[in-house]
């Protein structure tokens, strides 16, 4: 039998009580990871690691992303539960679209601050723990609304756009302690997230892919398990869309 892709290896994600992060752990505790989730929601988080093995495999922290003392916080219970940092996702996100018309300078400055803010925190702060052991593999969530712009996300596009430059800009920094950093933009993805969406938006979307059909998130957790994993060992600053075509 072939090993698995991540034994021994200690993942950190953020966003991971549900939906995409998640699936992420799951695929990764699959692989022989141990994992430490970071989310907003203690309950859920808490019950998260739980349903994916308790303790040993997996440890569920509150943690808000756009925190620096927080992020410390999450990091510090990787190296205090399993030894150190090998994996770090930063997936956790939100979404308040609204048009340009509409849109409150709150809900501008919340989306930039949990995606912008929360991935660079996730990112630098998980590189100065990898750079110690010279080795390291950081994936980015961005999406596809950051590379083509979708109307009533002036937020979140330019938030996961900014999400491609600070993972090449990271890529480039880190490339020389062993550090690779990448990025994945997902198409329509069936989440909690996306459920949230009215129907009529819903339709319009999925004509607009090739493959006809929404991603499920087992789906985005096999690109991330390749990013974070051996197998994409010469690859760094690249972005990978997993999208059903969407937009290509
Ligand atoms: N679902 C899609 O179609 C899709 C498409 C492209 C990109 N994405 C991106 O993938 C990621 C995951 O999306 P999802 O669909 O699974 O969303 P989701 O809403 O199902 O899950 C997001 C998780 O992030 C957590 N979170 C929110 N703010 C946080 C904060 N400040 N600190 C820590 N945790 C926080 C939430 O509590 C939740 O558990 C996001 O970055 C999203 O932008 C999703």
């Amino acid at each position: 039998m072939s090993q698995p892709l991540l034994r021994s290896r200690i993942a950190v994600i953020t966003g991971a009580a549900q939906g995409i992060g998640y699936a992420i752990a799951s695929r990764f505790v699959d692989e022989g990871a141990r994992v430490v989730l970071g989310d907003l929601d203690a309950a859920a988080v808490a019950a998260a690691a739980e349903r994916l093995g308790g303790p040993d495999a997996a440890v569920g922290v509150r943690c808000d992303v756009t925190d620096s003392a927080d992020m410390d916080a999450l990091l510090q219970a990787a190296r205090d539960s399993f030894g150190a940092v090998d994996i770090m996702v930063n997936n956790a996100g939100i979404t308040r679209d609204a048009t340009m018309r509409t849109m409150t300078e709150e809900q501008f400055d919340q989306v930039i601050a949990v995606h912008l803010k929360g991935t660079w925190n996730g990112t630098r702060k998980a590189a100065a723990i990898m750079r110690e052991r010279k080795r390291g593999a950081i994936v980015n969530l961005s999406s596809l609304s950051g590379k083509v712009g979708l109307a009533g996300q002036t937020n979140y596009s330019a938030a996961k756009a900014g999400i491609v430059g600070l993972s090449k800009a990271a890529a480039k920094e880190v490339a020389h302690h062993g550090i690779r950093v990448n990025a994945i933009q997902p198409g329509l993805i069936r989440t909690p997230m996306t459920e949230a969406m009215p129907e009529k938006v819903w339709e319009q979307k999925m004509a607009e892919i090739p493959m006809g059909r929404a991603g499920e998130v087992d789906e985005i957790a096999s690109v991330a398990l390749f990013l974070a994993s051996d197998l994409s060992s010469y690859m760094t600053g690249t972005v990978l869309e997993v999208t059903g075509g969407r937009f290509m």
